[in-house]
């Protein structure tokens, strides 16, 4: 087994088996932000990547992806179900986003989540090298920083939430709570996306575990963890040099005209999860249309919602109902040739949801809680032409770097509509100095950065930083 000197876990590997139409297996880059901010970093650095290909059943071997080695962990039926769909989505993801979903406690699942840890623990023991530098990902993994200290004490251990990590009030619903947080403890350096983040881990970590803990540092078993904010980003340069291609100018040009040259595009671009406040969102603009204060001769609005976590039952629900709101809007207020929504479960590949970008007058993006949205900063890098308004949930992670967007709380009805006609009535003039200071931002704070950032802390021994970034 040859080994890497960073090793990146996470649950998914930055590409996916998915059918093809003729009935073949082929691989697709996997949906979600965690491998958007990922995958642009370690192109050609010496690195593996260990975690699970999607599916059920024996681990395939995959191809290296862009020079990075994929280490596939492999899941059962059983795996899936209480770990990835079950613990994971819904005891975890619910809770860590303020239970706007009710969060559910199976002890099988808790069975299935450490079980399931210490397969990725093992797998990443055994392809680290020698005090190399190991970097576990989000909310499905908590507990592999500290089964992997046991395995391999030589390793420096990173581990990023890339969702929100909750009050004490809603953390301590958990029956296991202590383990998971001892488990992220075995971890070197602690990494969330917001500092509100860090401050209720270090409050739960003193109240749990009686450890002396603050914002910045825990101290255990006479080991300090460093703990801090680290907002994740996007590769912007990357975006924007693809936004920019003349091929993706023309296409947007097209879907304008294919639109019926509408004067206002209004866009959102969402996994379909009840994170999202896709159905608010709906409700407000079903209002707006039945007000007159939007009309579908002049506006459209492109709703992007790809289907995620598919068994789940709060996903399937969420599903049915997102799916009878559009039916319903287009039915009261669509004419013929000139739907109200243009509704898309299928996913996008990058060059089209950047023409989407480029065409958009206005994004919509308001989750009722995240812990980044990358959607945001992807739409801020693409226009390059320095227009597009950006409707912005303040419980975005991404709201407290782009202050400039129309900022809402997409609970309030009123104030979302409100804020919609803001940003569809803005002068250019408004719009472009709100998207230049947005895009100087994210161009500052790109994913480069987010890497130096955390790097410079983990990497004491600074074998990798000089290759990473
Ligand atoms: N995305 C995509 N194709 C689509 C829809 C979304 O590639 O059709 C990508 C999008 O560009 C973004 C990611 O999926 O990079 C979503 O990340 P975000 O942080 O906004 O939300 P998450 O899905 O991680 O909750
Ligand atoms: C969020 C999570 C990621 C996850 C992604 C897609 O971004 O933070 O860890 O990979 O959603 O969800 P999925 O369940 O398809 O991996």
């Amino acid at each position: 087994m040859r080994q890497s000197p960073l090793v990146v876990v996470a649950n998914r590997l930055p590409i996916d088996d998915s059918v093809a139409p003729d009935g073949a297996c082929e691989w697709r880059r996997s949906p979600g932000g965690l491998v958007s901010a990922l995958h642009p970093l370690l192109r050609h650095t010496p690195a593996t990547w260990v975690g699970w290909a999607g599916g059920t059943g024996p681990a395939p071997h995959l191809p290296d992806v862009d020079g990075v080695r994929m280490h596939t962990v492999p899941l059962s039926a059983d795996d899936f179900r209480d770990h990835y769909e079950g613990f994971a989505n819904a005891t975890l993801w619910p809770l860590y986003h303020d239970a706007v979903e009710q969060p559910e406690y199976h002890r099988r699942w808790w069975d299935a989540y450490q079980r399931v840890n210490q397969r990725f623990a093992e797998a990443a023991a055994e392809v680290a090298e020698p005090d190399g530098l190991v970097w576990v990902q989000d909310y499905h993994l908590q507990l592999v920083p500290g089964l992997l200290r046991r395995l391999r004490p030589d390793l420096r251990i990173g581990f990023f939430l890339h969702v929100p990590f909750p009050p004490p009030e809603l953390f301590m619903q958990l029956p296991r709570r202590a383990e998971l947080l001892r488990g992220m403890l075995g971890a070197d350096v602690i990494g969330f996306q917001r500092a509100q983040a860090a401050h209720n881990f270090a409050q739960l970590v003193a109240k749990v575990l009686e450890l002396p803990a603050t914002d910045r540092q825990v101290t255990v078993d006479d080991r300090v963890v460093r703990v801090g904010a680290f907002p994740v980003s996007i590769d912007a340069a990357e975006m924007a040099a693809l936004a920019a291609r003349p091929e993706v100018a023309d296409r947007a040009r097209r879907l304008r005209q294919d639109l019926g040259e509408p004067e206002k595009v209004i866009l959102s671009v969402d996994r379909m999860d009840y994170t999202k406040g896709i159905e608010q969102r709906l409700k407000a603009y079903r209002e707006l249309l039945a007000s007159g204060d939007v009309k579908v001769r002049d506006t459209v609005l492109i709703q992007v919602a790809v289907p995620s976590r598919q068994r789940v039952a709060q996903y399937q629900i969420l599903r049915d109902r997102v799916e009878h709101q559009v039916g319903r809007i287009n039915g009261e207020f669509g004419r013929v040739g000139e739907p109200a929504i243009h509704y898309f479960t299928q996913p996008f590949d990058r060059a089209e949801l950047t023409a989407l970008y480029r065409v958009a007058d206005v994004m919509a993006v308001t989750p009722l809680r995240d812990g980044m949205n990358l959607v945001a900063k992807e739409y801020v890098a693409a226009r390059v032409d320095d227009a597009g308004a950006l409707l912005l949930s303040e419980f975005a992670g991404a709201a407290a770097e782009l202050e400039q967007a129309y900022l809402v709380n997409p609970h309030d009805l009123e104030g979302l509509k409100r804020e919609l006609l803001a940003a569809l009535r803005a002068t250019p003039e408004d719009v472009t100095t709100r998207m230049r200071a947005m895009r100087e931002q994210v161009r500052r704070h790109d994913i480069h950065a987010w890497a130096r950032s955390y790097l410079t802390v983990l990497d004491t021994g600074g074998a990798l930083r000089d290759r990473l970034v």
